[in-house]
């Protein structure tokens, strides 16, 4: 049980042998009736993407994909033409990273996402945001400008491995956002082939993301980006 009302199923929290979906509904129905005694209406599942058939008896529990976990390799990339530069991020892009947290947060706020979170003022995605170029070992960050203006970022985190999500020689993609007037013009291509060539270079050998698979925008970019999904987070919410 999570603090929040939350029951799940973690990593490699659901296995079951060819053939016994059913046993897995039964397990969900004694789980769930402890977490609903226990006063925790919302269920998550984490499961393997590649495995359908420990999927199958969710969906049929009335669970739906609500998050993706996925990875790509890196790799040398062809630069991308569009009209920006990439440099590193420092401290005096605090108000830039914070206004492109705002817009990520903004995003979800609307259909069909409903995050329903209430969105923080300005100083609190500020005090979020100021210690991230603290310690270049944990974050590294990449600011696109186009005509001097800074539009958009990404910041690999160097995440610890130790589950099945996180492999060895992994970066993980944990922030990206362009500011809404300049999207679809290839500052995100640019911003990941820049980050995919450095952490290629850098001795990383794959890189990991995450998405809401009801954020519209990053659920059809990262695929096309060639990220593969690992994991999927199911959800079921009880009235
Ligand atoms: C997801 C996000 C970062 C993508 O950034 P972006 O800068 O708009 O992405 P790009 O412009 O590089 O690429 C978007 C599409 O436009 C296309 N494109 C690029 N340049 C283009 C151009 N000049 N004309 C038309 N299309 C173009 C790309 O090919 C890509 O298409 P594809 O996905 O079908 O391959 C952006 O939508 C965003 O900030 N979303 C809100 C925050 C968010 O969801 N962040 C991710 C959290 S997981």
């Amino acid at each position: 049980m999570l603090g929040d009302r939350r029951g799940m199923v973690d990593f490699a929290g659901c296995a079951a042998a060819e053939g016994q979906g059913e046993t897995i509904r039964d397990l969900y129905g004694a789980l769930a009736a402890r977490w609903i005694a226990a006063g925790a209406p919302r269920h998550l599942a984490l499961i393997p993407s590649s495995d359908e058939a420990l999927i199958d008896p969710w969906l049929r529990l009335a669970f739906g994909v609500q998050f993706v976990w996925a990875v790509r390799e890196t790799a040398a990339m062809k630069p991308v033409e569009a009209g920006v530069r990439i440099r590193p991020g420092t401290p005096n892009d605090l108000e830039l990273v914070a206004k492109l947290d705002r817009s990520l947060h903004e995003h979800q706020a609307g259909p069909p996402s409903f995050s329903g979170l209430t969105i923080a003022s300005d100083e609190e995605f500020r005090a979020d945001w100021s210690d991230l170029w603290d310690d270049p070992d944990i974050y590294t960050h990449f600011v696109a400008e186009r005509a001097g203006m800074p539009v958009g970022h990404v910041v690999l985190y160097r995440r610890p491995t130790g589950d099945l999500r996180v492999p060895n020689d992994n970066i993980d993609l944990s922030h990206a956002a362009t500011l809404p007037a300049a999207r679809r013009s290839g500052v995100s291509l640019a911003l990941m082939g820049h980050a995919l060539t450095w952490a290629h270079e850098h001795g990383f050998r794959s890189m990991t993301t995450d998405w809401r698979s009801v954020n519209l925008l990053s659920s059809r970019h990262w695929p096309r980006r060639g990220f593969r999904p690992t994991f999927y987070r199911l959800y079921r919410a009880l009235p």
